[in-house]
């Protein structure tokens, strides 16, 4: 039920825009002044009477029902009274059938929209700067998913270049099979860092590498073997934590996949006239729309980064025929995609505007004293995203040690709470944000975080244990705690389509916090066990409500929740 177009709807103001006139009424957080209100000092100025007059008259003019219980006017306010058991009513019989698909919709059905995030470096250490994009990009899916779209979630593996062929010269020089099976990611970086300490003292190696990458290219067998056996171990490696955080894939094609489709795109672009010879490259001039030119050839013949992308853009249109392409990729490369949008549209792609760079801010970790942890491949001081997930389970157990000691299963427990805490810690702000993460933030119980609401979750699960059957409630009367809850429940739905509509996962982060902490005030002031029948069992409907709703919040951001905590 939209209240607000609702009462905007029976409101008699001919003069004023009802969208209008609907963005003005508000819901006070003092419910004293009823559950929504009109506010009319913005009229005054239209209608030219004063704010006490025009409620006044819209109150003689309003007719309640069996949805607006009630209208007064209050010193310039309208206020309304909705009929709280007809909501009531109305949302839980809404969650409680729907259950696990409760704030799902088929809006989406017949639409696809490709994803493409995480999109790692074969042979580089999955890092913290790699989360954001992980996160946001996995929950985007699941959003997606929920309101029946066909989603195509894309890890564009960065698995082309000269560092293969250097990989693989330091390899055969220096590596062998066990180390690496044994070390995997680890092992391959140490071979690379060798080899860029080797290669200043003799700079022929580039020549070698640049060799070995030739091979890759032209299907040499030995050195694509190789290759593939680096990329497998890489991705096998990732799989381990892509699984912890609840992320799935449907394509795993990466740039090299677009080795043999480049060329078309680049006739095309000769045909169109839009290639440019400068300085022997191949450049895209986009002048005209302020920008530096996109290379597509470098003087050498190698192609680059944006000529894959080019690629990739048109081989998923063909491919899956998508209504929306996004890229979920850090904001140091909106230049990037600016560019190539453009060309894809100077090319006379109509679909290019179905394409959005969802752009995001930088993750950095904070240690004990509040610094920021430095951040360097070449110095070897990355964070491991592998690392802050042990390091957050391991100080979620000392919590729970201190805390519930006797808990069944408190590690499996602390593993899900110290991953959720990891997850919502990175979803909690608008994603454009830098933000920076301390262990002691993420893992704090009562602040807003994820333990905060997977704990309010699993205090749910004990009064539904300790509850028993959910009887009648037909009658009660809702006081305004279980109104405002009931109030958040239903507006889920709605909630999951803003957060698709923006591409912000944030919104179900935000919303989690909202009722939970509605729930807990409901909680701590109202007995639901003890209280009398018709009360007890409409709690208990109401708790029932609130915990799908939480977890299918939860699970829209990969994070389960616990039986106990
Ligand atoms: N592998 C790239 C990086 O780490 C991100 C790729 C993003 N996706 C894309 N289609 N360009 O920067």
């Amino acid at each position: 039920m939209d209240y607000k177009t609702y009462i905007s709807k029976k409101l008699d103001i001919p003069s004023v825009d009802k969208d209008e006139l609907t963005s003005l009424i508000v819901t006070p957080p003092d419910k004293d002044m009823g559950d929504y209100a009109l506010p009319c000092f913005k009229l005054a100025k239209v209608l030219r009477k004063s704010p006490a007059m025009i409620a006044d008259e819209l109150k003689a003019g309003f007719k309640t029902d069996d949805v607006i219980v009630s209208c007064e006017s209050v010193n310039g306010y309208l206020n309304f009274r909705v009929n709280r058991n007809a909501l009531a009513d109305e949302t839980l019989n809404a969650v409680l059938s729907q259950n696990d698909m409760y704030g799902s919709s088929d809006m989406g059905s017949g639409k696809t929209i490709c994803i493409d995030y995480s999109s790692i470096n074969v042979a580089k250490p999955f890092h913290i700067g790699h989360l954001s994009t992980t996160v946001i990009g996995g929950s985007l899916y699941k959003i997606f998913k929920f309101l029946g779209y066909n989603a195509i979630g894309i890890n564009h593996l960065g698995d082309y270049g000269t560092q293969f062929g250097k990989l693989i010269y330091a390899y055969k020089a220096w590596g062998n099979k066990e180390a690496v099976e044994k070390g995997g990611i680890n092992e391959l970086t140490a071979l690379y860092v060798r080899y860029h300490k080797e290669s200043e003292k003799d700079p022929s190696l580039d020549d070698e590498a640049r060799r070995y990458f030739k091979l890759i290219e032209q299907g040499d067998k030995e050195c694509n073997e190789l290759f593939n056996w680096f990329k497998s171990l890489t991705i096998k490696e990732i799989e381990k934590i892509y699984e912890e955080l609840d992320i799935t894939f449907d394509s795993y094609a990466g740039e090299s996949f677009y080795n043999d489709k480049m060329q078309p795109v680049i006739d095309e672009l000769e045909e169109k006239g839009l290639l440019k010879t400068s300085d022997g490259a191949k450049i895209v001039d986009l002048s005209e729309y302020d920008m530096p030119p996109c290379l597509i050839l470098r003087s050498d013949g190698a192609s680059l980064y944006a000529t894959r992308d080019l690629a990739a853009a048109c081989y998923r249109k063909e491919h899956y025929d998508f209504d929306k392409c996004l890229y979920v990729v850090a904001y140091q490369q909106n230049l990037h995609f600016r560019q190539i949008f453009k060309v894809l549209q100077l090319m006379g792609k109509e679909w290019a505007k179905d394409l959005v760079h969802v752009s995001y801010g930088m993750v950095s970790l904070l240690d004990e004293n509040g610094n920021q942890v430095a951040m360097s491949t070449r110095n070897g001081t990355v964070v491991l995203l592998d690392d802050v997930l042990k390091k957050a389970h391991e100080k979620c157990l000392e919590i729970i040690e201190e805390k519930n000691p006797n808990l069944e299963d408190k590690e499996n427990v602390a593993r899900i709470v110290g991953t959720g805490a990891v997850i919502f810690g990175a979803l909690s702000n608008s994603k454009i944000k830098d933000i920076a993460f301390s262990y002691d933030k993420i893992l704090n119980f009562e602040g807003e975080t994820g333990p905060y609401v997977q704990y309010t979750a699993a205090r749910i699960k004990s009064v539904l244990r300790k509850g028993g059957e959910v009887g009648d409630y037909s009658g009660y009367e809702l006081n305004d705690d279980e109104y405002q809850l009931i109030a958040a429940l239903s507006t889920f739905p709605d909630t999951v389509k803003s957060a698709a509509e923006k591409l912000e996962p944030f919104y179900i982060t935000r919303y989690a916090i909202e009722v939970s902490s509605l729930y807990n005030k409901f909680y701590f002031d109202h007995k639901i066990i003890g209280a009398e029948e018709k009360a007890k069992n409409f709690r208990l409907a109401l708790s029932k409500a609130t915990l799908i709703t939480l977890t299918n919040a939860l699970s829209l951001l990969g994070i389960k929740v616990p039986e106990r905590m």
